[in-house]
């Protein structure tokens, strides 16, 4: 093949062609010169790779959207060529109507342009540093069933390690400390649970370095420590297992060792990786050699911050506090905090009046991985926001105001996330490469059912992985998990409850309850198959309560019922709950109110309801759907 043969394929002119090889080291006479098939393949793949390269560095920085006549004036063309290419991609454009970002670095890259946002004010603060970058403590979250003595561990490393013990009980103002050991800094978060950890995450607020999972040995693991490891191990978080409760008599550390295996902790003395130590909060036992895992595994993280930019940080709880207003507690990720700084915290803000530690005593200066509460804010922010010192008050108040502005535009176009109708479209667009499940069941057996079910579905480019499974009803910390993993919720025989629902709701998340084993089946695979077919959406619209059941010899069953929320309507597909599971689905029969068939009973009346199933007790609950279709968006 001859070289301009060769430049005729790549679309380039020979003599640019000759040039590029010659910066590839491919030097060649000219265009008669002739070069073998393979060589020619080689030149192809490092011509496209060095253009690509080209374009990547031919940056352009601009506000989105824009219109055609601006880019046009960016790319130094003329808008009507721009028109142009778009008309003949079968878009039609005027020169005033604005292009999205995606649109406008599509046309910029033919121009061989890479289009970028400008950065915003934030982002230059942001992107502000300094190279004196140091090692910092690790920040460890302590998470857990409840009671299984979480804080019991931390009020005694800090009891044994503080220096200067005050005499009687040291008051803990903040959940969050750093510890100064001999060995080295850690700092430590006592949550009140994972929600908050995943509310962080959720805000894009990672700031665990480690999770310490606690569990007591004479309790177990319970649904809670589940969910908390499932939470950690989304988050890609290092997990150190904490067994406590040891000095008790009925305490059972192999129990939890099986059961961590079961979760695919395996303990190291049982062949697995997963470090588990054997502690006791009251006795102290083994809590040194737990801060001396913490420290080796930090050790191994090589955790770094620069100390000397303008500070930000994580915010780990807020309060409002009678006297002193919005108080916030807020970990430092990079520079150095100072009172008396102006700083923006969530959609908050305001000059930093005070900074008090753990111990309440006021500090004025705050490094990396060290928490604080600060006050001087003008509002409470919410776990997981961020703060970021600003240069002025000026500063302050433009990024406030922007941030409300965006929040207020997010409420009126929520968020959608992955659904299940649009799975084959962002596998086939490379967007996603596995299916997330959360996936929830009445009872055990059915959860292993279905989880047994869904490993044999055969799947070729989609990988299904499932999350988080338990028993119970769909939570909010199950909708929260799968805002952050982007996953969908699956509920085998059971609900959601209220609050999931909403959240569900507000947040776009996906929640599909099935009833029929091979209905979910069906669905999930025809999802991975990209057939999914429209489907009945089902919309909450009321529950009643079961206050009695009567038997009426000609129809059956007839439940005498409260509306609690809502409203209920004849004919309207419903389920019945009882406890943590749908007993039965089918639909309002009949409805009535005192003696008449009634179309409909609001929230707060009384109503009897027949559903045709004449095993309905006092006691279970009715919820009523709406049903809409929602077509495939394929
Ligand atoms: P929540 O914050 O409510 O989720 O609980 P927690 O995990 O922080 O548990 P907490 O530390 O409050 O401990 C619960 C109870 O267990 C308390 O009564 C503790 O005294 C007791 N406890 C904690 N650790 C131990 C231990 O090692 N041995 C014994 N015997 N009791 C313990
Ligand atoms: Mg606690």
């Amino acid at each position: 093949m001859r070289i301009y043969e060769l430049a005729k394929q790549l679309g380039v002119d020979s003599k640019e062609l000759i040039k590029k090889l010659k910066a590839l080291n491919f030097p060649v006479k000219n265009h008669m010169s002739v070069i073998d098939k393979d060589t020619a393949e080689i030149i192809k793949h490092e011509v496209e790779e060095l253009d690509k390269k080209e374009i990547e560095e031919n940056v352009i920085e601009v506000d989105f959207p824009i219109t055609i006549k601006d880019l046009a004036t960016k790319l130094g063309r003329k808008p009507s060529q721009l028109l142009s290419d778009l008309f003949k991609k079968g878009k039609m454009f005027t020169i005033n109507q604005n292009l999205d970002k995606k649109t406008a670095q599509g046309i910029a890259y033919e121009y061989k342009v890479n289009l970028k946002a400008k950065p915003t004010q934030e982002e230059q603060i942001l992107q502000a540093g300094s190279k004196n970058v140091k090692k910092r403590a690790p920040i460890v979250t302590l998470m857990g069933h409840i009671d299984h003595g979480k804080t019991s561990i931390l009020d005694y490393i800090r009891k044994s390690k503080l220096t200067n013990q005050e005499t009687g009980g040291i008051t803990q103002h903040i959940g969050a400390y750093q510890l100064n050991l001999s060995k080295g800094k850690i700092s430590f978060l006592d949550t009140p649970g994972h929600e908050t950890f995943t509310q962080m995450r959720a805000r894009g607020a990672s700031i665990t370095d480690i999770v310490i999972i606690v569990i007591a040995a004479d309790d177990g693991i319970k649904p809670q420590t589940i969910e908390a490891i499932d939470h950690a191990k989304a988050a890609d978080v290092p997990i150190i297992v904490a067994i406590n409760k040891i000095d008790k008599a009925n305490a059972n550390v192999d129990m939890v060792k099986q059961g961590l295996s079961k979760h695919d902790l395996v303990p190291e003395d049982w062949g697995g990786r997963t470090t588990a130590v054997e502690v006791s909060a009251t006795k102290g036992t083994g809590i040194d050699e737990l801060l001396d895992l913490i420290l080796l595994q930090a050790e191994v993280m090589e955790l770094k911050a620069d100390f000397d930019r303008p500070a930000i940080g994580v915010v780990v709880e807020g309060r409002l506090s009678k006297g002193k207003g919005a108080l916030a507690t807020v970990l430092v990720k990079e520079g150095t905090l100072n009172s008396g700084q102006w700083c923006v915290c969530g959609k908050y803000g305001g000059k930093i009046k005070a900074m008090h530690d753990d111990l309440g005593n006021v500090q004025n200066k705050i490094y990396p991985s060290e928490p604080i509460e600060i006050l001087g804010l003008n509002g409470v922010p919410a776990p997981g926001d961020k703060l970021m010192v600003v240069p002025d008050e000026k500063t302050a108040k433009e990024i406030m105001k922007k941030r409300q502005e965006e929040e207020k535009k997010k409420k009126i176009t929520p968020v959608t996330h992955l659904r299940l109708e649009d799975l084959h479209k962002k596998v086939k667009q490379g967007e996603i490469k596995k299916l997330k499940i959360i996936l929830k069941a009445d009872v055990g057996g059915t959860l292993e059912a279905v989880e047994g079910a869904l490993a044999k579905i055969p799947s070729k480019e989609v990988e299904l992985s499932i999350v988080h499974k338990g028993v119970g009803l769909i939570n909010s910390s199950d909708i929260l998990l799968a805002e952050v993993s982007d996953a969908i919720v699956v509920g085998f025989k059971v609900t959601t409850d209220s609050q999931a629902r909403s959240s569900a709701k507000k947040k776009g998340i996906e929640v599909r309850t099935y009833h029929i084993i091979y209905e979910l089946i069906d669905d999930i695979r025809a999802a991975l198959e990209g057939l999914l077919t429209p489907h009945i959406k089902k919309t909450f619209m009321g529950r009643a309560r079961v206050k009695a059941v009567f038997n009426v010899s000609k129809s059956g069953v007839i439940a005498g019922c409260q509306v609690e929320k809502g409203k209920i309507l004849r004919g309207a597909p419903c389920h019945l709950i009882r406890g943590n599971s749908v007993v039965f689905e089918g639909k309002i029969e009949t409805l009535k109110r005192f003696k008449n068939d009634a179309r409909e009973v609001k929230e707060g009346y009384e109503c009897g309801i027949d559903l045709g199933f004449d095993k309905i007790r006092e006691g279970d609950y009715v919820d009523v759907f709406g049903q809409e279709v929602i077509s495939r968006k394929l």
